[in-house]
């Protein structure tokens, strides 16, 4: 199904983690809207280049390649970012997305668990907004296309407020998120960078699939959103699509939160 306001048209997005959940939801909300999209992913390459192609027959203006990249790895977010402008010409949207959980009680958490989690949550993020950046910088303005000189999204998490028991390594790579998303908007705004994070509750992937596959775990998840349902991955696709567009032009630092009201404290709903 295309859009007919085809916003991003002329413009090309790399999406992390784009073969499933969320990353597939952003990336085909970005083709739907016109833009050349980069569906990366780290396993599963059947599944990435189906949504690639997929994604291609539903765009009117470009099209979409997957192309294989562990984001914790330096020369292979380089190396992508490469593939990408020898392919398309540049990048103007990046969406730093990749993101897994290993969870563990802190007593418990080995080293290995707090640093995989760190690498690819945060350390990846940095490398794909930092070579996205560099990129913005070297092409410069197109405002044929846009008014920004390019737009970075990162997926962050409710957990980048909510403290997580259990989770401390995922939560203190949301955490970093808001100060990484933060200082590049300070750093690179009088560029007309634009650099903003999406923060999602509780979406139902694979993710945490224990939090919802049963009746009884879906009643107690639902107890922690005002709005009574789990979010589905085009709740995030649309809010991203939103934010690469110019008709959020003037936002620029910010995490929206999409999570049905998770972050409202609705334990307090009785109580307190
Ligand atoms: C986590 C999910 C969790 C949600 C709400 C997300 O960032 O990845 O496992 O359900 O936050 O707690």
């Amino acid at each position: 199904m295309q859009n007919p306001n085809n916003r991003l048209a002329g413009q090309t997005a790399i999406v992390t983690g784009a073969n499933s959940g969320i990353g597939e939801a952003v990336a085909t909300g970005l083709g739907r809207d016109g833009a050349n999209v980069v569906v990366n992913y780290i396993s599963h390459p059947e599944v990435a280049e189906e949504i690639a192609h997929r994604i291609s027959l539903d765009n009117l203006c470009g099209d979409a390649i997957a192309i294989r990249c562990d984001v914790s790895k330096e020369d292979q977010v380089q190396a992508m970012f490469k593939q990408t402008i020898n392919h398309f010409g540049t990048v103007d949207i990046c969406v730093p997305n990749a993101g897994l959980q290993r969870d563990a009680a802190l007593h418990e958490m080995s080293l290995a668990d707090w640093q995989l989690v760190l690498d690819v949550n945060l350390t990846g993020q940095f490398l794909c907004a930092r070579e996205a950046i560099r990129e913005f910088l070297r092409r410069g303005m197109r405002p044929e296309v846009s008014k920004s000189i390019g737009k970075i999204i990162h997926m962050s998490s409710v957990h980048e407020i909510i403290p997580w028991a259990g989770h401390a390594n995922y939560a203190a790579s949301k955490g970093a998120i808001v100060m990484l998303m933060e200082s590049i908007c300070q750093e690179y705004a009088h560029h007309k960078v634009r650099c903003n994070s999406i923060a999602p509750g509780a979406i139902k992937t694979e993710i945490n699939r224990l939090a919802w596959d049963t009746e009884e775990s879906l009643k107690k998840l639902n107890k922690l959103i005002p709005y009574k349902r789990i979010g589905i991955p085009e709740d995030i696709g649309s809010a991203a699509v939103w934010l690469a567009s110019d008709e959020s032009e003037y936002v620029n630092g910010t995490t929206i939160f999409v999570d049905g009201g998770m972050t409202c404290y609705p334990g307090f709903t009785t109580n307190g």
